[in-house]
């Protein structure tokens, strides 16, 4: 199980301590909201601060682009020192442009590459790409926002994804806290992204191992 914590949660003015603060509670990888301004109706951050991040951080940068022409950025992306890059179906154009965003993860040596798909984008147009993936970000939220609360029948993607056999990483991403994260790994999501409910814990590590404890009690119950 690979907890992520969403850094759109944490303190901007103070990135570098935010990072080692959540790794030293248990963070697995750090969850890094990119978005443009087009794609979402927000504004976060670009390459230059992911390089920085990438200076500081010991655990991957799970690097999520809510931005249109993503294939234009992955290099930019790759060369600050994302581990894994996500991109949205939404923002390409059909199998055929995923493949191009793919191509150009691979070129530039990122690790994990996947696609993303929003509460309201069907999986099965995309299911022809699964074998290229690493993996799959099933959005509980629509993109945009930190602290939106979670859409229970996006579960129904990330069950979908384990019944077709599906071997890759599954993400969940949006609206996941104690409540709501066990249903995400029993349902078979093993990437739990979380914002609000991480940085706003009076006590990280405890929060992270909480929420660790009960996604594997969920994902152990599962008939997976
Ligand atoms: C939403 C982002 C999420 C967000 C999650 O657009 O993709 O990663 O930070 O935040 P919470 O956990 O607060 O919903
Ligand atoms: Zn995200």
């Amino acid at each position: 199980m690979i907890l992520a914590p969403s850094l759109l949660s944490s303190d901007f003015a103070r990135l570098a301590d935010e990072v080692r603060r959540v790794e030293e509670a248990g963070a697995d990888w750090h969850h890094v909201d990119v978005m443009d301004g087009h794609f979402v109706p927000n504004m976060t951050i670009g390459p230059p601060v992911v390089k920085a991040l990438s200076q500081v951080a010991q655990k991957p940068l799970d690097v999520h682009l809510m931005i249109e022409h993503p294939a234009r950025w992955i290099e930019a992306y790759a060369k600050a020192g994302a581990h894994a890059i996500t991109f949205h179906a939404e923002a390409v154009d059909g199998l055929d442009g995923a493949r191009e965003a793919l191509a150009a993860c691979r070129a530039h040596g990122v690790q994990v590459s996947g696609i993303a798909l929003n509460p309201d984008t069907p999986l099965e147009p995309w299911e022809p790409l699964l074998p290229e993936l690493d993996m799959v970000l099933v959005m509980s939220v629509f993109p945009g926002f930190g602290g939106q609360s979670f859409l229970a029948h996006t579960l129904e993607k990330t069950r979908r994804l384990r019944a077709l056999g599906y071997a890759g990483f599954v993400e969940m991403d949006g609206g996941l806290n104690q409540e709501t994260l066990p249903a995400c790994a029993e349902a078979g999501a093993d990437v739990l992204v979380s914002g609000s409910a991480v940085f706003g814990a009076p006590d990280l590590a405890e929060r992270i191992s909480t929420f660790r404890a009960a996604a594997e009690a969920a994902a152990a119950t599962s008939a997976r």
